[in-house]
């Protein structure tokens, strides 16, 4: 429990969050907008019966799991059983696409990143993403990381700032001598940990990666992998892949989900989550143990 007991955006002890549950509704009343005002907790989200709905059609079923702090979670699954939906929830990215309704609670260190008093700009600071295709700004590589500081106003020390984020996205020692260059001159994978850096330039608290590593050749895929082994001691990273292998070799947590055909829709369903080893291994349900062999999906 929190010292600062229910005074935070969204903390509610659980009883009253019973009562005050609305599906799809902001629950009102808050306090403190800040979402760092709490010690770390090692729970960093809780995800509640989680549903989400695009107009008439539910994307994703109730979902319930932990993520936890300093860990790399993976998420697989066959194409479409909402993979991407789910990880867009953890920031509000989902937000702007019409029709978008979320049901059930996502709970950031104990905040309602749905509660009306939840800053969203607050929100996509310390939860940054990054996406499959490399996406930077047709600028240099220096303004690209400083883009977000320069935007946040973290003026003082941004040449500083600019050289941890390239050294902790392992891209500092290729780019240093021509950080004035365009970005857009840097190969497919250099592109990708520019746009790793440009998320952590203003230290986020979470990285959300969808599948980013989709795009790469094999050698720029490992160097993305190495660089994950080392961002979780900074950062909780939550991805999103296709390959299986990867998941096995750097996630510590593997969340499985698929399609779930047995109603009049087709629902992505959180099937299993469990210690990647576990889910590999020694998978508890069948249908996890048909895609991870092959059979399924
Ligand atoms: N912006 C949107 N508007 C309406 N429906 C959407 C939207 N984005 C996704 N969906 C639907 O939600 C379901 C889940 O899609 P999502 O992109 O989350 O799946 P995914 O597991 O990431 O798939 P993939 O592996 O192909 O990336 C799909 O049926 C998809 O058509
Ligand atoms: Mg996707």
């Amino acid at each position: 429990m929190s010292a600062h007991g229910g005074e935070l955006a969204g903390e509610r002890a659980p009883e009253v969050a019973a009562r005050l549950r609305l599906h799809g509704q902001p629950v009102a009343g808050a306090g403190d907008r800040r979402l760092d005002a709490e010690p770390a907790r090692e729970t960093v989200f809780e995800i509640r019966d989680v549903a989400v709905h695009y107009g008439s059609s539910q994307a994703l079923g109730w979902t319930t799991l932990d993520i936890h702090r300093h860990e790399v979670t993976a998420v697989i699954g066959p194409s479409g059983c909402g993979k991407s939906t789910f990880l867009r929830s953890l920031n509000r990215m989902n937000d702007t696409i019409p029709n978008f309704r979320l049901e059930g609670e996502v709970l950031y260190r104990g905040h309602d990143l749905y509660a009306p008093a939840t800053n969203r700009v607050e929100v996509r600071r310390r939860i940054g993403m990054v996406f499959q295709k490399p996406n930077p700004f047709p600028k240099s590589i220096y303004d690209n990381v400083a883009w977000a500081p320069r935007n946040l106003g973290m003026r003082a020390g941004l040449d500083e700032r600019v050289e941890r984020a390239l050294r902790h996205a392992a891209l500092w020692d290729e780019v240093k001598d021509r950080l004035k260059q365009s970005a857009l001159g840097l190969s497919g994978g250099q592109q990708q940990r520019l746009c790793i850096a440009r998320a952590i330039a203003i230290e986020p608290d979470v990285l959300l990666l969808d599948e980013p590593a989709s795009a790469l050749d094999p050698i720029a895929t490992a160097s993305i992998e190495e660089l994950m082994h080392t961002l979780k001691h900074r950062y909780t990273l939550v991805i999103v892949t296709h390959n299986m292998q990867q998941a096995a070799r750097v996630a510590d947590r593997t969340a499985f989900f698929a399609l779930d055909l047995s109603g009049s829709q087709r629902v992505g369903t959180l099937i299993e989550y469990a210690p990647t080893r576990t889910l590999f291994t020694n998978p508890s349900d069948p249908r996890t143990r048909d895609y991870i062999t092959g059979q399924f999906g």
